[in-house]
């Protein structure tokens, strides 16, 4: 079954001469359950299509459905609403807020939502990533790899249909990359969850059962493989 579907989405940045193509006529669908990774240079686009996947860039033409619903077509509330209920996400940059702790940054999304957390869920995931014993810590109390995985939890915490992760071990030495990309296969075999994840790593991009090769704003090669 479908979850994601991109209709000729094209994306251009800048004016006149400055203008860059990011995304150019993209078409593709990603099914549920399924672990997709995306890869590329440097510059073909693919933080755009996850953001734009996500709903946080609107495109200039084409459209994004989202369970069925043509994200876009929205109002930007509505928009933010549908975001947070379905959609995950795992920046380079952690994004975490330092001023809370790990277990706050991960009930956010929840209070944002006038939602109850899900602790016995949440506590869970702490578990299973190794992080159960971090959730009164700070931010600044943790290593590039734990501040991850907390990220990582965040984003899992409200059960997205969803999760988009991209490059999440850019800012990681090897050994708390792997960690990193270990929990999301984890939870990807856990709870089935359909995961696309932007990757440098060609050895990640192998465990995966599709690689879609970016360039230049165009997919260049999608390719289907075996189940990790
Ligand atoms: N906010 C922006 N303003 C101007 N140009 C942008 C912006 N975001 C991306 N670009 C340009 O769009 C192209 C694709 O960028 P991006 O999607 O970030 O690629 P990738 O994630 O593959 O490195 C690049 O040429 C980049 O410079
Ligand atoms: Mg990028």
């Amino acid at each position: 079954m479908c979850l994601l579907k991109l209709e000729g989405v094209s994306k251009t940045f800048g004016k006149g001469t400055g203008m860059v193509t990011a995304l150019d006529g993209i078409n593709l669908s990603i099914d549920k359950g399924s672990f997709t990774t995306i890869i590329g240079r440097s510059g073909s686009g693919k933080s755009t299509l996850l953001n734009i996947a996500g709903g946080l860039l609107s495109p200039e033409k084409g459209h994004v459905i989202l369970d069925d619903i043509d994200l876009y077509a929205r109002k930007e509330k509505e928009l933010a609403r549908i975001r947070r209920k379905k959609v995950g996400i795992v920046f380079q940059a952690f994004n975490l807020i330092p001023e809370f702790t790990v277990l706050e940054n991960i009930c956010l999304p929840s209070y944002l939502d006038q939602n109850k957390p899900n602790m016995k869920f949440i506590d869970d995931i702490l578990e299973m990533i190794e992080m159960g014993d971090n959730k009164n810590k700070y931010p600044f109390e943790l290593s590039g790899g734990e501040q991850q995985r907390a990220a990582l939890a965040r984003a899992l915490s409200t059960k997205p249909d969803l999760l988009l992760a991209d490059e999440p071990t850019g800012n990681l030495d090897i050994k708390s990359g792997e960690q990193v990309l270990d929990a999301i296969h984890y939870c990807y075999r856990l709870f089935n969850q359909t995961t696309l994840l932007v990757t440098h790593n060609l050895e990640i991009a192998g465990q995966s059962n599709r690689v879609i090769t970016l360039q230049d704003g165009k997919i260049v090669s999608d390719s289907i493989g075996e189940i990790i």
